[in-house]
């Protein structure tokens, strides 16, 4: 068959695109010449093979080079012609590549942890699912509490629940970490609320944590003003006013002073002695502090946003202005 090699080279060597597309099939295809060349070795007498096997290999890779050859000169001329062409402006940028940028609620709650972590917290996480122990019983609220009705709980068929508050984690925490503990949990929470500019069913909040021996609420409401002026980065007008919360005693709200009157961000105080000893801490030897910053809020006054809805609607263009910073 070696007679028939200089018919396929020259086949090759003078093959355009669409004729070399063809000999890829007649050559090396499943019926192809070289294929049935390379087959007809086994019907050959035993002691013919070995050379004849040889032979037929290589001249097989002699014609899969030409033909790979052939085949990049047909593509480099095909790219010369087109850079070649009048029309062809080498200069024109390329299509361009939209790049992702991170949310504004990730880069507030990044900068948070980064703050946080620089004064020795560290993160913790809990699960969205909770159960009523958790979310409710140990904070102090018992199934006959009226705070379980402002806490419009989405129940699960189950009998758990989708977290209302960071809170629940303060528990976890407390029952796998012994003190001196000094953490914060960012997450989402879920209520049952009727939506409008200031309400989703879905946000987020940064819960803060920290039990030792002598925290008092001098060191909460450091931390506190601390931590509002490092994130809010200007000056504003804080009110700090008793507050309710089961889980604290004595507990606070911390209002930040916006246009639209004032927006309640940090409800905080000092862990309840219930709440400690749920968490398997003695009372009477440690002491507490837990704050519950409404994270979505602090990302609406950083931003002047003023419907909350925006942030979780999926629209590109409003995400699209937040480029700059979340990158
Ligand atoms: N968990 C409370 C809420 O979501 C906020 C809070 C946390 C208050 C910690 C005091 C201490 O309403």
């Amino acid at each position: 068959m070696d007679h028939r090699k200089d018919e396929w080279l020259a086949a090759i060597a003078a093959a355009d695109d669409s004729r070399l597309r063809e000999l890829d099939g007649e050559l090396f295809g499943k019926s192809g010449d070289l294929t049935a060349l390379v087959k007809g070795v086994a019907q050959l007498p035993k002691e013919e093979r070995r050379d004849a096997g040889r032979a037929a290999n290589q001249l097989k890779a002699e014609i899969q080079a030409a033909y790979d050859a052939r085949r990049q000169e047909l593509a480099d001329a095909a790219l010369a012609a087109e850079l070649a062409a009048p029309d062809f402006d080498p200069t024109e940028p390329g299509p361009k590549h939209s790049r992702g940028t991170l949310h504004p609620i990730t880069v507030v709650r990044d900068e948070l942890v980064d703050l946080f972590t620089s004064m020795g917290f560290t993160w913790q996480d809990g699960p969205e699912v909770e159960s009523d122990f958790f979310n409710f019983e140990a904070l102090n609220i018992p199934a006959d509490h009226p705070a379980r009705d402002s806490q419009d709980t989405f129940w699960l068929d189950d009998g758990n629940l989708l977290r209302t508050h960071t809170s629940p984690v303060q528990i976890r925490t407390m029952q796998r970490m012994k003190p001196p503990l000094k953490v914060i949990v960012p997450g989402r929470c879920f209520r049952q609320e009727t939506v409008d500019a200031t309400h989703e069913h879905t946000f987020y909040q940064m819960e803060g944590l920290v039990v030792d021996k002598g925290v008092s609420t001098a060191n909460l409401l450091h931390t506190m003003k601390t931590c509002l002026r490092e994130i809010l980065r200007r000056d504003l007008v804080v009110r700090c006013r008793p507050g309710f919360f089961p889980f604290v005693e004595p507990g606070f709200e911390l209002d930040v002073k916006t246009e639209r009157g004032w927006m309640e961000i940090l409800p905080c105080g000092m862990v309840h002695p219930r709440v400690l000893q749920a968490g398997g801490i003695d009372p009477e030897e440690y002491t507490g502090f837990a704050f519950g910053m409404g994270l979505t809020r602090v990302v609406m006054l950083r931003y002047g946003i003023d419907d909350i809805r925006t942030l979780s609607g999926g629209d590109l263009r409003f995400l699209r202005q937040f480029e700059e910073v979340g990158r």
